[in-house]
């Protein structure tokens, strides 16, 4: 099983509208799925139209194996299940900085889910945080959205520089461009440059700025299903592929 974190500090960058539209194409390509709802916010469980777990408290979360099993619910696609989330996520950090060992506990957590599915993926919050922590030690791969204009670069410049400082491994780290708009200036000269300083992590694939992906809250599905025959989800689908020949 390989647990792959979807992941920045900054907000807004495309992390859930990814995690929805990757776990659809990995399970579409025959791999068992389970996308993990970490964020109280509950977007991706939204965009799978489920219901937030009502009765997975934070501290069973991390503890009672039985009880996270059953909060798993399936989705209207074939081998793709989803772990919602409620607003009690909300005090994981409270919660893991409590603990001796805070940092292993979500590995320790989704052991329970091994043996169920090829591929775990993880919607984070926007947090650099306890939970962070947490995620970086179990995730295989930490996938890092980031658009093309100075805050969200200077966002995946920290996180490069909190794994150099927490001595995590940085050849977790694989980045790909998020929402990015071809006819501004700003985009593209910030593709070139981060491209170059940052050849080893950065995917090859970016994800255009498209109304199909803002139009998912509306439809509730991912839109590599509701609109497979666009650029955007073509974009997706190339991710995914560029993404399975690096994990
Ligand atoms: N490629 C895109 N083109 C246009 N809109 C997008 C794209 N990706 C995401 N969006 C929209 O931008 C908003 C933020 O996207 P999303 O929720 O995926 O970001 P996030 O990083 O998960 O945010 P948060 O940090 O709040 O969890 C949403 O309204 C979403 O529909
Ligand atoms: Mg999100």
């Amino acid at each position: 099983m390989k647990i792959i974190a979807c992941y920045s500090n900054k907000g807004g960058v495309g992390k859930t509208a990814s995690s929805a539209n990757l776990a659809h194409l990995m399970a579409q390509s025959g791999h068992k799925v389970l996308l993990c709802d970490l964020d109280p916010q509950g977007a991706s469980s939204f965009y799978f139209r489920l219901k937030p777990a009502k009765k997975l408290s934070e501290d069973s979360f991390f503890t009672d194996q039985d009880k996270l099993l059953k909060a798993i619910k399936g989705s209207d696609y074939e081998n793709l299940d989803v772990l919602p989330a409620n607003m009690d996520f909300r005090d994981f950090d409270i919660f893991l900085s409590r603990l001796a060992k805070g940092h292993s506990a979500l590995k320790k957590a989704l052991k329970g889910v091994k043996k169920d599915y090829d591929i775990v993926l993880l919607d984070c919050p926007p947090t650099i945080s306890m939970l962070s922590e947490s995620v970086f030690s179990c995730a295989n791969w930490v996938l890092v959205p980031v658009i093309p204009s100075t805050l969200s670069e200077r966002t995946l410049e920290q996180l490069l520089d909190f794994f150099t400082q927490h001595k995590l491994e940085k050849s977790k780290i694989l980045a790909f461009f998020s929402m990015v708009q071809v006819s501004k200036k700003l985009h593209l000269d910030t593709m070139q440059r981060l491209g170059e300083q940052h050849a080893d992590l950065l995917l090859n694939t970016y994800i255009p700025f498209s109304s199909h992906i803002e139009r998912m809250g509306v439809n509730r599905a991912p839109a590599t299903d509701f609109a497979k025959a666009t650029p955007a989800a073509q974009h997706y689908l190339d991710l995914w592929r560029e993404l399975a020949t690096r994990i």
